[in-house]
Order: structure tokens, then sequence, then C-alpha cells
């Protein structure tokens, strides 16, 4: 584990580094590799959930060295109103997707209820294929079994992290790293994007 940046706000609130900045890049350089030579001739869109996903979607789609299109939705939280898993979109895609590839870039996948949805609603579009490329796999609170998860960031621990896109109320977001928050919020806390 690396040291925790003193300079940045509220650094006091977190308990340590998870993951560096440099390992984060290195990491999602790799990821863009990979993405670059499996879609080389395809026509991809690259979807990601509002609002946490859109650092690791502005550094991965930089980093390919193939063309795609970028495009957003964003859903209610499932937790609050509707336990049963059940979420509501708020944004839809701009993009018409039938016909070509999607990858659904996700910044952290930990129930799996989210990103469930998600391709429920983008296999009704009829699109050529759909492929989840994640930053970081909380693999011990999982609740969906089966997700196409092609491409993994990082497999972490059952954390509360921040940073990176990830928030805990709507704080954190801005950090270059990711790090494990002091306080472990309720797990209502947990919103998606
Ligand atoms: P799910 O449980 O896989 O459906 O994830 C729901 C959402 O909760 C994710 O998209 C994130 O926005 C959020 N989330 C889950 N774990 C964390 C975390 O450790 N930090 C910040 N947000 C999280």
């Amino acid at each position: 584990m690396s040291s925790l940046p003193v300079t940045r706000p509220a650094a006091d609130e977190l308990k340590e580094v998870l993951l560096s900045e440099e390992q984060v890049r290195a990491r999602v350089a790799e990821l863009a590799a990979d993405i670059s030579r499996d879609y080389t001739g395809r026509d991809l869109v690259l979807v990601t959930v509002l609002r946490g996903g859109i650092f690791f979607l502005a550094d991965l789609s930089r980093a390919l060295t193939i063309p795609a299109a970028l495009d957003f939705m964003a859903i209610t939280s499932y937790t609050a109103d509707s336990p049963s898993g059940v979420a509501r979109l708020l944004k839809d895609l701009d993009e018409e997707i039938t016909g070509r590839h999607v990858l659904l870039v996700e910044d952290i996948i930990d129930t799996g209820l989210t990103a469930a949805y998600l391709l429920r609603v983008l296999h009704t579009r009829n699109p050529a294929s759909v492929a989840i490329c994640t930053l970081l796999d909380k693999t011990a609170r999982r609740i969906v079994p089966t997700l196409p998860i092609r491409y993994r960031g990082f497999e972490i621990p059952d954390a509360f992290v921040v940073g990176y896109g990830l928030d805990f109320r709507q704080q954190y977001r801005h950090l270059p790293y990711i790090a494990v928050l002091k306080e472990e919020p309720e797990t209502s806390l947990s919103l998606p994007g």
C-alpha cells in the first residue's frame, strides 16, 4: 500500500490507498490494449453509467488505438425504494446500438444487480454483442453469478472504496487513486453511479 497524499482534500477520512494512481494508469493501459486488439474492425460503442464511470471511460477511451463511440446511461438506485433489485432508467442512450458491439464500462461491480439490469436493457435493442469491462470487481458480495465480464481491472476485497469516479455521498470522485474509507457506510448507501 502506498501512503496517502496529504495535500488532497479530505484525505484524513480515508483509511488507506488500495490502488495508487500509477497502478490504475498502468492497468487501464493494459485493458485498452486488450480491447483494441479484440475489437479491431468492429463498430464499438462504449457505454457507461453516470456518474461514477466517467473517469474510467475517459482514460480508457483515450488509451484505445481503435475508434469507438461513447454513450451514457443513468439509472435510479434500486436500494432505497425497490429492494427487489428493480432499477429505473433516468437517461437512455443517445446512440442506436442495434447490430453494433457494445462494451459496458463500469467503475465497480459489487452485487452485480446494476450490471444485470443494464445488460437486460441493452439486449432489448439487439446489439451484435454486449460485454462488460469493469475496473473493480468486488466478488465477495456478488448476487448475480453469471455476468459477461470480459475485462477486469482489479479484483478487490469487500471494502467500501472511493476515488477515480467512485463516491461516498458525492465526495471523493476526483481522487486520482482508489482508497478505502475509514468508516464503512451502510449498505443502503451503495447507490448506482
Ligand atoms: P452493484 O451492487 O454491483 O449493483 O453496484 C451498485 C453500485 O454501487 C455501483 O455501480 C457503485 O456505484 C456502487 N458501489 C458499490 N460498491 C461501491 C464502493 O465500494 N464504493 C463506491 N460505490 C460503490
